[in-house]
């Protein structure tokens, strides 16, 4: 007996040791940390239940009959963080690359399939060179195979990517299944083709980081949600992150003990909005004084600017925040926000966390770039989101509320639940100044008529008690208050209990 267990801790020691120590350290020289110390990282301590450590490649061809290393290059199981059960694979760099071969795509399936089981978050741990090349076909056969498992994951269990290394090719589309993509600074990159292949196919010459490093899919493409100074920095972030979430569509989010009083007033709220109403301010000092304790997550922070996105809690309990941001294109809504804020919302009401909305828009972008880049179908995305949503949505209009985007911004006809103004609020088919110049184009070369014309508008429309004489609104509100009349909202509407029409799915246009 006492052989076998020797035999047992011999096998366990060498595929600890992944690649051999050569590769460990040329992982480390690039700043980066093993697929196990990221684990380790990540985890609460001690908690790791790893399995099929001992799985092994089939491939014979090209003298890999005689190269096997156990775990195949990527470690699965299962742990905890803060106390709460997840799933997660980490690919191993120091085995050919992390790349993926046939049973690798099966290791990750299997716990991707217990995750969804036991409903518990998936978490992977990208760093990999993509298809096993010594494999060929089996290895694509492996990467559909993950492919359907995420998609059928897609509402069930939260799925988190975290891009740690290379993640190219077809790689790229499981992590983009997912629910949220992170990325690590100057280690890691995502694209479909490389630079060599964007070299001879559109003469660009560019490198890998350009094409798809952290910074460009946090700012550029929006593909990543946040771009993380190293492997440390990403793995404390993401057990943050991963705090604010339920573990599955059946459950409700976590709520964590605050000492902040919900009834907790904020007089600076009260000075927020400038007097003069083409003044910008920032939308995240609102955010951070309603949320407990200030805290704040937010997710793409560096892209589409003008709606902002993120978690805060509020008695302890996770609400998504969507926001216009006057400080970024007046806080117009555009092709990139739309997608962003859709996409979050759809998150969020696929796992129970409440939306807030915090409204100040003076209307969609207007311009050829946005009308050719189909602005009429992404911003239908954004009002679908916001309409088929069934959990609770809180709206609080600070200012601007003009035209079509006042409607898509969960308003009141979109099933909005609790519907406040400020009394800056302005809740119109537009501005004074566009009205004037369309509904009195016959003053328009007397400027002292254009401008009785506009504090006519100004003092008709521009308030928010029009729309709170029709219930449009359901009150108009101090903003010293908001945290206390949101915080009761939300509690109010706890155990709201809404259902869509059957169907086999929307049809959202994508
Ligand atoms: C097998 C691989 C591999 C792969 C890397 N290795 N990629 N082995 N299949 N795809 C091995 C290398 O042979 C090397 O082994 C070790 O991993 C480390 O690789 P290096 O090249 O030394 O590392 P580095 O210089 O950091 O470059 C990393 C890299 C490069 C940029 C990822 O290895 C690379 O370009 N690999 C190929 C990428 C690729 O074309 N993949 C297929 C994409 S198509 P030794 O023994 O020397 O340590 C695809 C289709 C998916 O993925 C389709 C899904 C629908």
């Amino acid at each position: 007996m006492h052989e076998i267990i020797e035999q047992l801790e011999e096998k366990r020691k060498k595929a600890h040791l992944g690649g051999g120590q050569k590769r460990i350290d040329a992982q480390h020289s690039k700043g980066k940390l093993t697929a196990r110390e990221r684990i380790e990282l990540l985890l609460d301590p001690d908690t790791f239940e790893e399995w099929d450590t001992f799985v092994e490649h089939r491939c014979t061809d090209f003298g890999m009959d005689q190269d096997h290393t156990p775990g195949d290059g990527v470690v699965t199981g299962y742990g905890t963080i803060n106390g709460r059960l997840v799933f997660v694979f980490s690919q191993d760099f120091t085995v050919f690359g992390g790349s993926l071969s046939e049973t690798h795509a099966e290791k990750i399936c299997k716990v991707m399939e217990h995750a969804m089981k036991v409903g518990a978050p998936i978490i992977g741990l990208n760093d990999s060179g993509g298809a096993r090349i010594q494999e060929g076909i089996a290895s694509l056969g492996g990467y559909a195979d993950v492919f359907q498992q995420n998609v059928m994951a897609s509402g069930v269990i939260p799925q988190i990517s975290m891009i740690m290394g290379p993640c190219a090719g077809g790689a790229v589309y499981s992590p983009a299944i997912t629910d949220f993509i992170f990325m690590v600074k100057d280690s890691s990159y995502m694209f479909v083709t490389g630079p060599d292949v964007v070299k001879t196919v559109t003469h660009e010459t560019v490198t890998a980081e350009e094409l798809g490093g952290a910074v460009t899919h946090s700012s550029k493409s929006g593909v990543s949600d946040l771009a993380f100074e190293n492997d440390v920095d990403a793995l404390v972030k993401l057990r943050q992150f991963v705090s604010y979430l339920p573990a599955n569509n059946q459950e409700k989010p976590p709520v964590w003990p605050t000492d902040d009083p919900a009834d907790r007033a904020e007089m600076s709220l009260d000075t927020l909005i400038p007097d003069d109403p083409n003044k910008p301010y920032d939308m995240k000092e609102l955010i951070v004084k309603v949320a407990d304790e200030g805290s704040f997550f937010e997710l793409q922070p560096d892209y589409a600017g003008n709606l902002v996105i993120g978690f805060v809690r509020i008695e302890g309990s996770t609400v998504g925040v969507v926001a216009n941001q006057p400080m970024v294109l007046a806080g117009c809504l555009d092709i990139d926000a739309s997608r962003k804020g859709a996409r979050f919302i759809r998150f969020c009401d696929a796992f129970n966390i409440p939306v807030l909305t915090f409204v100040d828009v003076p209307g969609f972008m207007p311009g050829t770039s946005q009308e050719y880049g189909g602005i009429i179908k992404h911003g239908a995305k954004l009002l679908y989101a916001y309409a088929e949503c069934t959990v609770p949505k809180v709206t609080v209009i600070t200012r601007k509320a003009y035209g079509g985007a006042y409607d898509v911004m969960s308003s009141k006809h979109l099933r909005g639940d609790v519907n406040l103004a400020w009394p800056s609020a302005e809740i119109a088919v537009m501005g004074p100044k566009g009205a004037v110049e369309i509904i009195f184009r016959k003053d328009i070369g007397d400027p002292e008529k254009i401008a009785a014309r506009e504090a006519e508008y100004r003092e008709k429309f521009a308030n928010p008690f029009i729309a709170g004489k029709r219930g449009f609104i359901d009150d108009v509100i101090m903003p010293h208050h908001t945290r206390r009349r949101v915080a009761r909202s939300l509690a109010m509407l706890r155990e709201k209990d809404i259902e869509n029409p059957w169907r086999k799915h929307g049809n959202i246009p994508l």
